[in-house]
């Protein structure tokens, strides 16, 4: 079978698995480029299939050394479908860590469930070593269901505010076009809170002291979003926002917690904007993150996936030189909010057209970067080539 992209507005409805792989060894082969650095041994992710958790797992194996556990909701290949593009990166990370040596574990089902909780405690306790030294929290999800009222929640991408009309990218047609995003109801306010705040993180927490496993010293990150003032309708102000400020909530409780018992500690980290299967169904974020990459570009700062979670993990969770703001929390999104960053950024957005935009943003990078998270535009895989899906299909994270 040949597979050729196929897009659905900000949604990749295929990915090729060779693509995945080379997808995988780039990041793999930046971190090799860089210093080892003294960093954790025993590491659980949270959402390790793609985006941020992966370009996480893969820094701490690849430069500490790391045996990691990685939890994520991927599809396999079912009949003619190919599979999801995280199966094929987490199998592809597996493969790569194993060759040198490295521990790699995966559970593919639901992080939010119970019984995915105690089958990951059980295997640290008898096949981990027993403890772990960190988790990272990196979970992006529409739906969750709630396993202590066992009702399921869906969260909603709206505003908080007032309607809010703006301008985006649509990768499927190759146009600006306007959006508009909708007032949430306080049921949907409640429901995003539900699947994107803190509360998984908390029960993880909870059932991993429970079960014994963490061990002293042990920290915890989970991942959240502010942004700058062009985003503050969507982001900020917006359901996603009010989501993310539980979380940030929940690091505090956490980290007391964790202080008083393990002298650990729970951080929240503020990470740039980047285009991710989560990001790129967010309306007028396309369109700002072209139009960042552009001026990060151009000012030598740009940071793919795996650059902005090394620095963070060897500059700032390991190492000595944390950005931390009064609120706590981690701030490797520094650079994007650089004032002379966002005072082009906001100049580039009241300029931008639908017949400029291709040329006073960073589209092209934008629109490339979107279409490698799925295993696409890689100039050295051959998508003329037959993938024998039959072949893959034997192949299991
Ligand atoms: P992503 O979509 O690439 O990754 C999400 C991960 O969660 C995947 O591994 C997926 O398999 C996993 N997942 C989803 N539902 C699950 C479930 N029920 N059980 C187990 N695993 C599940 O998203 P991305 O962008 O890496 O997001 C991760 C975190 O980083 C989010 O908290 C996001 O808000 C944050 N972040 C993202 C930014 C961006 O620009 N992309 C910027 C700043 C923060
Ligand atoms: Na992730």
């Amino acid at each position: 079978m040949v597979i050729k992209p196929r897009l659905k507005g900000g949604l990749a409805l295929t990915n090729h698995p060779i693509g995945a792989k080379e997808f995988v060894k780039r990041q793999i082969d930046y971190v090799k480029s860089q210093d080892k650095y003294e960093g954790p041994k025993k590491v659980l992710i949270i959402g390790s299939s793609s985006g941020y958790g992966l370009a996480t797992r893969i820094s701490l194996a690849f430069g500490a050394g790391a045996e990691t556990i990685g939890v994520a909701f991927e599809k396999g290949v079912e009949g003619k479908r190919a599979g999801s593009a995280g199966w094929w990166n987490t199998i592809a990370f597996n493969e790569a860590a194993k060759k040198e040596g490295l521990v790699s574990k995966n559970f593919i089902g639901d992080a939010f469930s119970m019984e995915m909780k105690d089958d990951v405690i059980k295997f640290i306790k008898e096949e981990f070593g027993g403890k772990i030294d960190l988790l990272i929290y990196s979970l992006a999800s529409a739906v969750r269901t709630d396993p202590i009222d066992g009702v399921t929640y869906r969260s909603a991408l709206k505003s908080t505010t007032k309607d809010i009309t703006g301008p985006t990218i649509n990768f499927e047609k190759e146009v600006m076009e306007e959006t508009t995003m909708g007032v949430a109801t306080p049921d949907e306010i409640k429901s995003t809170v539900k699947v994107m705040g803190g509360e998984d993180w908390k029960l993880w927490i909870e059932a991993l002291d429970k079960g014994g496993v963490l061990s002293e010293g042990f920290k915890t990150v989970a991942y959240s979003y502010l942004g700058p003032k062009v985003t503050y309708g969507i982001y900020k102000e917006g359901t996603i926002g009010a989501a993310k400020r539980d979380l940030e909530h929940t690091s505090d409780v956490l980290n007391d917690f964790l202080k008083e018992k393990y002298n650990g500690e729970a951080y929240v980290s503020l990470s740039k904007a980047l285009m991710t299967k989560a990001s790129a169904v967010i309306p007028i974020f396309p369109l700002y993150a072209a139009l960042l990459y552009k001026v990060m570009k151009e000012k030598g700062i740009h940071e793919g996936t795996i650059e902005q979670k090394h620095r963070l993990l060897t500059q700032m969770v390991y190492g000595n030189n944390p950005v931390i703001d009064e609120e706590r929390r981690l701030r490797p999104d520094n650079w994007e909010m650089r004032e002379d960053v966002q005072a082009e950024v906001e100049a580039l957005w009241d300029k931008v057209t639908p017949d400029n935009f291709k040329e006073i943003s960073d589209y092209a990078g934008a629109r490339e970067e979107f279409m490698q998270l799925n295993g696409f535009d890689f100039d050295n895989v051959d998508y003329d080539a037959d993938v024998d899906l039959d072949e893959l299909a034997k192949l299991k994270p």
